[in-house]
């Protein structure tokens, strides 16, 4: 039999699941993990980066965000779902890697540029912000993952991880694999105010949101300003709700162009009847999560198995780094 490849990616617990999140890696997870040998965990310690001054917030999501996972398809048969900071020798193959990082690499990375000049609220100007990307490589090169599912926004970190093994094996000799990434068709899910979907915003619909929650958030959004009569000529192009449709109901967008640029719907009618389709669209979810909220010991032991496996994996890789730095 051909081993199968590997593919791992790694999940932020920081809150509820929202639309926004059903486009990123998680959804290709669901859809190639009958392909490959499959590790999906939850990065807490990734998360303590930012949220250093309320880890508790954390704690609390950890296993909501596992219930998520779950709810919306991560089979537990064929993918190892695991807690990060379960893997006690993630921080130690850190620690090796950060010894061969140099901190030029860090300092240049667009995304803690970015962080840096964005996050005002919060204070990263931290050696555990700066190393983010050293934690993510050692997370995927102790399971010399070959496949990582990821946003566009992770690119700058999967390059450092491939400089990072590329180095490590010109120093010590070759032991791990350069990761490629798979990207997620970044297909920008839009909020209710426009904006990109994002907790922070205040403007998400959530995975658990019920029926009248998503109808009460669509209808205020703001669609085409000139239509003020339902005969107005719409112009679905600049309304947000348009861009909803674009997703969720991709081979009648013709149609729904059409009765707008005609004036032949008013935007109530038409906002209601995407709130209705997306919320169908999660019934069967929120059906699975109520079942996985009422056994939360069966999530437990789920990720209680994920440690076990990924612990032993971890630990030949440990040792083979070990032996490779003299360190037995
Ligand atoms: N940094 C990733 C994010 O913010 C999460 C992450 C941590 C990750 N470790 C990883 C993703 C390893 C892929 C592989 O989305
Ligand atoms: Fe947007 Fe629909 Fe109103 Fe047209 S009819 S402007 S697509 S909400």
């Amino acid at each position: 039999m051909v081993e199968k490849k590997i593919m791992l990616t790694g999940f932020r617990p920081t809150g509820k699941l929202h639309l926004g999140h059903l486009h990123g890696n998680i959804v290709n997870m669901v859809k190639y993990q009958h392909n490959y040998d499959n590790y999906f965990f939850l990065v807490d310690w990734h998360a303590l980066s930012t949220e250093y001054q309320n880890p508790l917030n954390i704690k609390n999501n950890l296993i909501e965000c596992a219930i998520d996972l779950l709810a919306l398809g991560i089979d537990p048969g064929i993918t190892h779902l695991y807690r990060q900071s379960d893997i006690a020798e993630i921080p130690e193959l850190t620690l090796y890697l950060s010894m061969i990082t140099p901190l030029s690499w860090l300092e240049r990375c667009p995304t803690y540029k970015e962080q840096v000049k964005e996050l005002k609220t919060k204070d990263i100007s931290t050696l555990g912000f700066l190393s983010y990307p050293v934690l993510m490589a050692a997370d995927i090169l102790i399971i010399n993952a070959d496949i990582v599912p990821v946003g566009e926004d992770q690119l700058p970190h999967l390059e450092l991880t491939r400089e990072i093994a590329r180095r490590f094996n010109g120093l010590y000799g070759d032991y791990f694999k350069e990761p490629k990434e798979l990207l997620s068709k970044s297909t920008r899910v839009v909020g209710t105010d426009g904006r990109k979907m994002s907790k922070s915003y205040g403007n998400a619909i959530f995975l658990s949101d019920d029926y009248k929650t998503i109808k009460t958030k669509i209808r205020q959004m703001i669609t085409d300003p000139s239509r003020i009569k339902i005969t107005d000529p719409g112009h679905p192009e600049i309304c947000n709700v348009f861009s909803f449709y674009k997703i969720y109901l991709k081979n009648k967008t013709d149609e729904i162009e059409n009765r707008c640029r005609d004036g032949r719907i008013g935007c109530i009618k038409c906002k209601d009847e995407i709130a209705g389709v997306i919320y169908d669209s999660l019934k069967e979810f929120q059906e699975k999560r109520k079942i996985l909220e009422s056994d939360t010991g069966y999530v437990r032991n789920v990720l209680s198995a994920g440690k076990d496996y990924v612990r032993n994996v971890s630990s030949a890789t440990i040792k083979i780094v070990r032996e490779k730095l003299g360190i037995e």
